[in-house]
Parts: structure tokens; sequence; C-alpha cells
């Protein structure tokens, strides 16, 4: 069945049930080989122009699932079927966690807009670590993004960090600190340049060690930020990533925004908005990321995108890489194609012969 068909019957249910049925078909889906083979026909975009290689990673193609939906590591079997080029699980803290009250997510489809205060709810690094430990396959990279339990003081916040690390990290290509999330109170002061420096220190360290153990390579780090910096915290953080001993690998930006526009007053219910009225924002951020970095650091570029131009834009903006979340609400996996499917026609209208020529075109 098309998403459109599913999507009127969906957004009939409170936005987390709607949410927790998906994961549970997807899970399902994740242990019958012959329909995840029939998905994969239908949503697969098998195009060599498509493909990315980062920190010695290699990407089939640029768009990405944002954390957030697969949590912990439920749907991770069955998502590489619907056509992404890698999967983000998390935000996964080192011990289980109920979140926010309920309810805690809310729809706006007349704006294409989502607001959470979810608070990172899961079951903890160790539950994640198992059922990524049990994957039959791992056919896409999988990004681990860490955060912090609520019940840890800020002051403690790195060896939550280290003690996610430490179960995940032999199941994990890349590694994102979420230090932006606005539903755990204080994560966002982990921002400032100083604790950040400490931190990061802290977690590179630890990433350095854990690979000496397993005899791999060191995850990439990279940092996700939040869309609510100015260009001062924005400029320290871009260099982060400079120098000759940089601290992180790149950077995921952005998450959700706790500002709100007057324009747009229905949007009312606190928590991090994202969808399209987050698009211009996390555009800005990621063009100063990348003219901040000369363009020296990849930045996956999330934020907004509900369509093929809103990804280019983002490109443009000088994303390596893309993530979606409320797009797929709103669109469903035919998103991902529709992009998949377009990308390459809008460079080459624009002259450019690779995604990585237009990379950074609008800055
Ligand atoms: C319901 C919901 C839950 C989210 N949970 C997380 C999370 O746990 N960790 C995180 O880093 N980002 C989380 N995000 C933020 C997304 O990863 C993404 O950065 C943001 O939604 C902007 O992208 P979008 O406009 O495509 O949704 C969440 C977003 C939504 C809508």
């Amino acid at each position: 069945m098309s998403y459109g068909l599913l999507r009127p019957l969906l957004f009939t249910l409170d936005p987390e049930h709607a949410h927790t049925l998906s994961i549970a078909a997807l899970e399902a889906l994740g242990h019958m080989p012959q329909s995840l083979a029939r998905v994969t026909r239908r949503y697969r975009v098998s195009d060599p122009r498509l493909a990315q290689d980062f920190w010695g990673l290699h990407f089939p193609n640029p768009v990405g699932l944002a954390a957030g939906y697969d949590k912990d590591a439920r749907a991770t079997a069955a998502l590489p079927a619907l056509g992404l080029g890698f999967i983000e699980i998390g935000t996964v803290t080192p011990r289980p966690q109920p979140g926010n009250p309920r309810p805690r997510v809310f729809r706006y489809p007349a704006q294409r807009a989502v607001i959470n205060r979810m608070g990172f709810p899961g079951e903890g690094a160790a539950a994640v670590a198992q059922r990524l430990a049990a994957l039959s396959s791992h056919p896409i990279p999988i990004g681990l993004n860490l955060g912090k339990n609520k019940d840890t003081p800020l002051e403690q916040a790195q060896d939550d960090y280290i003690a996610a690390l430490e179960l995940l990290f032999h199941y994990g290509d890349y590694l994102c600190v979420n230090v932006s999330s606005p539903n755990t109170p204080g994560l966002r002061l982990l921002q400032g340049e100083k604790v950040l420096r400490e931190l990061l220190s802290a977690i590179a360290a630890a990433n350095q060690r854990l690979a000496e153990q397993h005899q791999r390579p060191p995850l990439p780090l990279l940092l996700k930020i939040a869309p609510d910096l100015g260009d001062d915290d924005l400029n320290a953080i871009a260099a982060l990533a400079l120098g000759t001993k940089p601290l992180v690998d790149g950077f995921v930006a952005t998450n959700t925004t706790v500002e709100r526009l007057a324009s747009q007053p229905e949007l009312s219910e606190c928590g991090g908005l994202s969808g399209a009225p987050l698009l211009e924002q996390s555009n800005a951020v990621i063009a100063q990321l990348y003219r901040a970095t000369r363009g020296q650091a990849p930045i996956i570029g999330v934020g907004g995108i509900l369509s093929a131009a809103d990804a280019y834009a983002k490109i443009r903006a000088g994303a390596s890489l893309l993530q979606i979340y409320s797009g797929l609400i709103f669109r469903g996996p035919e998103l991902v194609r529709e992009i998949l499917e377009t990308l390459p026609e809008l460079w080459l209208k624009d002259g450019y012969p690779d995604l990585a020529h237009a990379r950074g075109s609008a800055t």
C-alpha cells in the first residue's frame, strides 16, 4: 500500500501512536525477507551519481534518516529497504528512561510542521546494542546519536556519552554527539565553547581507547547543533573542526528550534519545532558553518526537507549529506525516492557536473 493511502489513516491517530505503529510495521518487515525485497525494489534508486564517500564510509546516496525516528534500533533492519543512504539511530541514553509525559508530539499538517518534547524516551544503550548485534546485514552506514540521561547532572554529562559509546562502539559507523535537543533540561548549555571542548576531548579520548581495544579506527565524531545559535557561537563551533588537531570530523545541522515565527501563532506547543518552518533557519546555520570551516568539514544538513528542491537548497547551503524526519511524516518514503530521482537533474540544470560542485554554491 502506498503512503498516500495510508496517511489519512495514520493522521487520525495520535502522532506518537502512529509513530509506534510504523516502527512495529517496520520491525515486522525486518523479519520478512521476501516482503523486504519487494519494498526494496519499490524504493531503491540505483544511480552511481548519488554515491558519496566521507570519513572512510561509503554512502550509496546522500539521503539519510534523522535521529529520533528509530530511537531504539527496532526498525534498523528494514529501513534500508526505503531507499535511504544511511540511518542515524537514537538519541540513545546510557540507561533506559521514560521521557516526558504524553502528549509530547504534535502534528501541524497545514504548516507541514511537527513540535515534539519527547525528552529522549528509550530502552537504554545495552538494549540497543543487543538489537544492533542481532542484525543479519548492515548494508548502509549506521550513525549512533548519543545523549545524556535526564537525571545525570550536567557536570557529569561526559560520563553518560562515554558509557553509551562503550556499549555501542562496535555496532556503529559514526558517532553523533547530541548537545542540541531542547527537551532535556540544560542540554543545550553544553554548546558553550569551553564546556564543549572539554566534553568532546573526553569523548574523543574514549573513542581512541575503544578503537585500540577493538582494533579498528575510531568512529568519525560528529556534533549535532541547534539552529538557535548566533554567528559568534557558530564560528566557535566551526573552529572545533579546524586546526592540526580537530576535535570533530563534521556536523549535523540542525536539531529542532525553540524559536517561533509571529506569523505562525498556531505552533504554540512547547518543545522543538521541525518541518517546513525550520528550512530557512537551518540552511542559514549550515551556510555559516560552511563558510567558517571553508568547506573543510562535512555537514549533514537536516531541517525542513519536504521536497527535492528543499534537499538541493541544503546542498547549495553547504551540506554534504542530508537527513529527513518530518518530511517522512507528511510525505512518506516516496519523498526519499523523489529526492534521489530529482537531485542529479537539479545540479545538472545549474551546470554542476556532480553534487560536490553544487555544494556551498549558495554561500
Ligand atoms: C518526534 C521527533 C523526535 C526527535 N528526536 C530526536 C532525537 O532523539 N535526537 C535528535 O538528535 N534529534 C531528534 N529529532 C530532531 C530530528 O533529528 C531533526 O534534527 C529535526 O526534526 C529537523 O529535521 P526535519 O525538519 O526533517 O524533521 C526529533 C524530531 C522529531 C520530529
